[in-house]
């Protein structure tokens, strides 16, 4: 059998179990990351297969470009009313499925899309579980002009509320200073442990210069996670029920070698 990442194959049974909540005419939102990017692949096979026909809005300039070549109708979002469903990853979630999104960079348009969106359906691999928000750092996108001074509006926010940081970094991508598809800068604060995402959301996003963060409380309607033996998880996050099932491994690899890697 061919040899798949444990983290691959879990993100993968997480996106082909999403990408059947697709049906026909749809609208529907596409995530950012490597488990929407499987999930995006799935979806242009459903397309070529079985002539699944909907439409797409993108959270990234680069999901927009997989989309487009994988034969996905991707069109903007100030054309439709409204999305059906949104599907997309996450960094991590908790117990009452409040997620970080946003170290693949595109937790602005993330967050409109999904607001904007009847259902918002997460796929996560199994590591992404947490018992508390912050074991990575949160990502808060913030404009460029006067920056510094944003962060140090933050820090002292932070202080206020008696949130713990160990500090932040600007984010980089190579030599330069890393810039979202909106133009802004992403400083990562390293929280430890989040006490209370909802504060801590609303008063990131009370101070000039933050755009957004990437908490995302309340968002969810279900959370579908692939684990690394082959199990999967669907989380309807309103009722709590966690319905399970297991993956049949070998085609799971024929599919995944078909869609990924052909
Ligand atoms: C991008 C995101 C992603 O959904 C998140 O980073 C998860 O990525 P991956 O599926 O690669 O683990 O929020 O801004």
């Amino acid at each position: 059998m061919r040899q798949i990442s444990a983290v691959n194959r879990a993100k993968f049974i997480a996106a082909r179990q999403a990408a059947y909540y697709v049906r026909d005419n749809m609208l529907v939102g596409l995530g950012t990351g490597s488990t929407a990017e499987f999930l995006v692949r799935l979806l242009g096979r459903r397309i070529r297969e079985e002539r699944l026909h909907f439409r797409a809005v993108a959270t990234s300039v680069r999901t927009a470009e997989l989309g487009g070549d994988v034969g996905i109708d991707i069109i903007d979002l100030d054309h439709v009313a409204g999305l059906d469903l949104c599907i997309d990853g996450t960094d991590e979630f908790d117990g009452d499925y409040n997620l970080i999104k946003g170290a693949g960079g595109a937790l602005l348009r993330e967050k409109i899309v999904a607001n904007a969106s009847r259902r918002f359906i997460v796929i996560a691999d199994d590591s992404k579980k947490v018992d508390r928000l912050g074991s990575m750092p949160l990502p808060i996108e913030v404009t460029c002009y006067g920056w510094q001074t944003t962060a140090s509006m933050i820090e002292e926010m932070l202080r206020d509320i008696g949130q713990k940081s160990r500090g932040f970094q600007l984010r980089f991508l190579r030599q330069s200073p890393y810039l979202t598809d909106e133009g802004n800068f992403i400083l990562d604060f390293s929280l430890v442990h989040i006490n209370d995402a909802d504060t801590l959301d609303t008063r990131l996003n009370e101070i000039p210069g933050v755009i957004d963060n990437g908490l995302f409380t309340g968002y969810a309607s279900e959370v579908v996670v692939g684990h690394r033996d082959g199990k999967i998880s669907v989380h309807d996050c309103h009722t709590g029920l966690v319905k399970e099932e297991m993956i049949d491994m070998r085609r799971m690899v024929q599919e995944f070698c078909a869609v990924i890697d052909p």
